[in-house]
């Protein structure tokens, strides 16, 4: 059924390669588990599977003895090394370490939590090494990296991975440096409802506008997204994707629900053992893992063994848990299941009754409380389960990723996006007096709700340098700051005084404030303004700064590239003229809707400064990069010694079981002396003894050294073995030759004999023929005196001669041979390629058929397949985009 969707859907997706062939991966990064999916031409278009064909890979990272695991093997190792397994990463997320959301995090994981110096968390692993949560999840996006390049066969840097719509800036900046820091490039964020939605969209047609919820619990938060789908009437009928409404929970997920669960068991547990189990991290973890799966059995049963055995102190653990008591224990949660849907709606300025039906999405809606409750709330008849709810958020961030790239065509789709938050923007009034305490001002520039990839331009008349804060102007989540960025505007005093020596009339300071598609804000443009009333000098300015001033809005990047690197490589789609809400008490600042024209504006300076939470630095982010790359690296060499070590060890035992083979008959011991097997054996039992004493210890170099002496000692018995299996073949192929030539010049000689009776033209003189016959001969002479040789040689001494030897004689013979042969071939069927010009096959039609076979089966240089060229660009070479 699953596998048929896809089908059905490639379908009707055509990619169409453009110049690049680029892959884009999407990630759906959750607290529990990550989806991912590769966009690429050629490729069937679907989930990636982990190493071991899941399609589901938990979000966990974890050491072991040195070595990281990612996916299951990391979330397994709960049980065991507490202090080196850390999950469920994503509630830790920018946040700052004395918010709750951190406290949170103590009561769901045992990890130990440091504070970093951006005042983010980091985690501590029990050799004392600390890694930022960036980092951490940045190891894993490399690992899907590795899969997916596995899958693509090629290098993959593009992504697009999912947030929630409610993350804030502080957020966003930690997924986007989490993807940095793996080696890869943000293509896009993406809202994960709005994913949802373009997964939904793709399958289906509209013909009226419809507007459906997403409704998508996962394992942190619920969320619900309004969306409405229409179709527009140009003529690739382009489906709009809109988002009007966003309504959250940001801590009732999956997790919390595992989290009250354990406390059901940790309170079973301690009730019967009368010993408390929260001590035991290793218990907690088993407990933990437990919950999960009793929730599971709890969706479709009512009530669940809960069974772990030695839980904790050397106890088993078993007790039965009902479905009634689990949500007896969440019943304070209930309402809050469904009030995301209310709030998205009310943002929306819609009601229940404007929706076609609600979309449940996200693992968490499988809980029997939880679509109890929405269906509840909105009435059985709107639930939708026509959605995949585990990958039908990764599969439309992947195709809307696509279509960013440009680099495939996909059913046109255009999505229009919300932020949620309110950002306002502020700055100190200018104040008549110089004493005077300076009055903030501030307006609400991107309000809740405002489409992302817009700009806003505000205008002030400054005369000095000065800066513009950009806050939320409510709490993001409890604990986070509300300041986002300043920026300061320098260069103004100068550029002010430049435009009225020019003739400019009062000129003002424009500052242009960007809401990327990606959902980050910044101050992206600032120019100084000014309207030149002389004509005369317009005319000369526009030649003054048609070279200087080029610098359009959109390509001046924001502050200096050291603090704020570029986010988004999308264009803002749209200019927005922003009718929103200046506030009025601000007489100096109004919001212009034209573009500013270019001959009348000077470029400033924007410096950015983080005021809160700062995203990484370049260098903290090369720091990261190259952290990872260090553990890659020592991994690897691990591995390789690993390697080294197994194969030195399993090469120790295959030669002591051909040393101790009691069958004489043996090709090893055939094709030895007593004395080679008695060196062997003696090397043997020293290497044994090595492994053994120093082989923990030993590096890979000394491995693959002494491997390498023993096989010295084994070679020449080898190769005699090889030479006795090659001789009759060769020996043939050198007779064969030695046969066919023979047979041509006597053939050859009576036909130039009967020719030359009848004064026809011959192919070849008889001076010719004679060479070809003394080459026979040097060959068949050559050939009889070391084969006799040869026949007295023991199977356990070097042989005398060398197939390779014998080879190259047959092709002396051989080429002279075909150099005659070849004459009679008629010049228009050529031989087509030179690349194997170094081989008898040349020959189109060499005489005798079957030697020619023979010839190329008994020869070194068998000519290669031809290069298979085309079959590197995949099918379509259409350029339609
Ligand atoms: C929503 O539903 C109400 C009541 O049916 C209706 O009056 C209103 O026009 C609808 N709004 C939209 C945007 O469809
Ligand atoms: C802008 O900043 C640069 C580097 O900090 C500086 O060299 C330049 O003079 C500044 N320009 C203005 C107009 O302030
Ligand atoms: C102002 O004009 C002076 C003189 O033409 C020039 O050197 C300077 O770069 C200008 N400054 C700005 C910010 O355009
Ligand atoms: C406008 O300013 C007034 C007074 O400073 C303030 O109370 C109000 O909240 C402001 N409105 C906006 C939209 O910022
Ligand atoms: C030599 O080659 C011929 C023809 O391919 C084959 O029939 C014969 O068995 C071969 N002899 C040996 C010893 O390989
Ligand atoms: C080579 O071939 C000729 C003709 O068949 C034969 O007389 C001669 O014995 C062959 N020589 C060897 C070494 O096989
Ligand atoms: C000898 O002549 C016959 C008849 O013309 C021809 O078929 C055959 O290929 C010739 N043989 C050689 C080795 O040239
Ligand atoms: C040559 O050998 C190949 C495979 O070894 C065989 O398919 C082909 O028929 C042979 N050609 C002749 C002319 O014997």
């Amino acid at each position: 059924m699953h596998l048929l969707f896809i089908c059905n859907f490639l379908s009707f997706l055509a990619f169409l390669p453009s110049s690049v062939y680029a892959s884009v991966l999407a990630i759906d990064y959750g607290a529990d588990g990550i989806k991912a999916s590769l966009m690429k031409p050629g490729v069937p278009f679907d989930v990636l599977l982990n190493k071991d064909s899941k399609r589901k890979i938990q979000a966990s990272v974890a050491w072991k003895n040195g070595d990281r695991l990612f996916g299951a093997d990391a979330y397994n190792m709960a049980s065991r090394v507490p202090k080196d397994t850390f999950s469920s990463l994503k509630f830790l997320q920018a946040a700052p370490s004395d918010s709750p959301i951190v406290n949170y995090y103590g009561t769901i994981s045992s990890a130990e939590l440091v504070e970093t110096s951006r005042r983010t968390v980091g985690l501590k692993r029990s050799d004392g090494s600390e890694w930022s949560v960036e980092e951490l999840i940045a190891m894993q996006f490399a690992y899907i990296k590795h899969l997916a390049e596995a899958v693509a066969g090629e290098k993959v840097y593009d992504v697009i991975v999912t947030v929630p719509p409610f993350y804030s800036q502080f957020e966003r900046d930690a997924v986007a440096d989490a993807i940095e820091i793996a080696g890869l490039r943000t293509l896009a964020l993406v809202n994960d409802g709005t994913a949802v939605a373009v997964n939904y969209a793709m399958t289906r047609t509209f013909t009226t506008p419809e507007t459906h919820i997403i409704f998508d619990a996962g394992a942190s938060a619920i969320r619900a997204t309004v969306v409405t789908f229409d179709a527009m009437k140009d003529a690739a009928k382009t489906t709009t994707i809109t988002v009007s409404g966003v309504g959250y929970d940001r801590i009732t997920g999956g997790t919390e629900l595992d989290r009250r669960l354990r406390e059901i068991l940790i309170a079973a547990f301690n009730n019967k053992h009368k010993r408390d189990i929260r001590g035991d991290q290793k218990g907690m973890a088993k407990l933990w893992k437990e919950a999960g799966r009793v929730k599971a059995i709890l969706s479709a049963n009512n009530e669940a063994m809960a069974a772990v055995e030695s839980a904790a102190f050397d106890l088993d653990f078993q007790a039965k848990v009902t479905r009634a008591e689990f949500e007896e224990a969440c019943a304070d949660l209930v309402p809050r299941f469904a009030q995301p849907i209310w709030d998205a709606l009310v943002n929306a300025g819609l009601s229940l009754e404007n929706i076609s039906s609600v979309i449940l999405t996200g693992g968490s809606t499988r809980t029997p409380m939880i679509q109890a409750a929405i269906k509840a709330a909105v009435g059985e008849d709107k639930i939708a389960l026509n959605v995949n709810a585990d990958e039908a958020a990764v599969l439309g961030a992947a195709l809307h990723g696509a279509s960013l790239s440009r680099q495939f065509k996909t059913k046109s789709f255009k999505v229009s996006d919300i932020s949620v938050h309110n950002i306002q923007a502020s700055y100190f009034a200018t104040s008549a007096s110089p004493s005077a305490r300076p009055r903030t001002i501030s307006t609400l520039i991107f309000p809740a709700g405002s489409k992302v990839g817009t700009k806003k331009t505000l205008t002030f008349k400054r005369k000095e340098d000065f800066a513009i804060w950009l806050d939320y102007k409510n709490l993001v989540a409890p604990g986070f700051p509300m300041q986002i960025l300043e920026a300061e505007i320098s260069g103004v005093s100068e550029a002010l005084q430049n435009l009225t020596d020019l003739g400019a009339v009062e000129p003002v300071v424009k500052a242009t404030l960007s809401l990327s598609e990606s959902g980050f804000v910044s101050v992206t443009d600032a120019v100084a303004f000014g309207e030149i009333k002389d004509e005369s000098i317009t005319g000369k300015l526009k030649g003054f700064f048609g070279a200087g001033s080029s610098a359009s809005p959109e390509e001046t990047e924001t502050g200096s590239a050291e603090n704020t690197p570029p986010r988004d490589t999308e264009a803002a789609s749209s200019t927005a003229s922003p009718s929103a809400s200046s506030n009025s008490s601000a007489p100096e600042e109004t919001e212009v809707k034209k573009p500013v024209p270019k001959e009348n504006t000077i470029p400033l300076n924007i410096t950015v400064k983080f005021v809160s939470i700062p995203p990484m630095t370049v260098a903290e982010k090369k720091t990261a990069r190259s952290r990872l790359r260090a553990a890659d690296a020592q991994e690897a060499a691990k591995t390789r010694r690993e390697e080294a070590r197994n194969s030195f060890e399993a090469y120790l035992y295959r030669l002591r079981d051909l040393l101790e083979d009691d069958n004489q008959a043996s090709p090893f011991k055939k094709c030895s002396k007593e004395s080679e097997r008695a060196t062997i054996s003696e090397k043997l039992d020293s290497s044994f003894n090595w492994l053994h004493e120093k082989g923990d210890d030993a590096d890979t170099p000394q491995f693959l050294d002494k491997r390498s002496t023993l096989e010295t000692l084994e070679r020449p018995i080898i190769h005699r073995y090889q030479e006795i299996e090659a001789f009759p073949r060769a020996l043939n192929t050198s007779q064969m030759w030695n046969w066919s030539t023979r047979l041509f010049l006597t053939e050859a000689k009576a036909n130039l004999t009967a020719e030359a009776a009848a004064g026809l033209p011959s192919k070849w003189t008889a001076e010719e023929l004679a060479a070809l016959e003394k080459t026979l001969l040097d060959h068949e002479s050559w050939l009889n005196e070391w084969v006799e040789k040869q026949k007295s040689v023991k199977f356990n001494e070097d042989p005398v001669i060398e197939t390779t030897e014998m080879k190259a004689r047959a092709k002396v013979l051989e080429t002279h041979l075909q150099k005659l042969v070849k004459r009679k071939v008629p010049k228009q069927t050529k031989p087509k390629t030179t690349s194997s010009a170094t081989t008898s096959s040349t020959s189109p039609t060499p005489e005798p058929t079957a030697e020619s076979n023979t010839s190329s089966e008994g020869t070194t240089t068998t000519p290669a397949a031809p290069p298979e060229q085309e079959t590197v660009p995949p099918v379509q070479a259409h350029d339609e985009l």
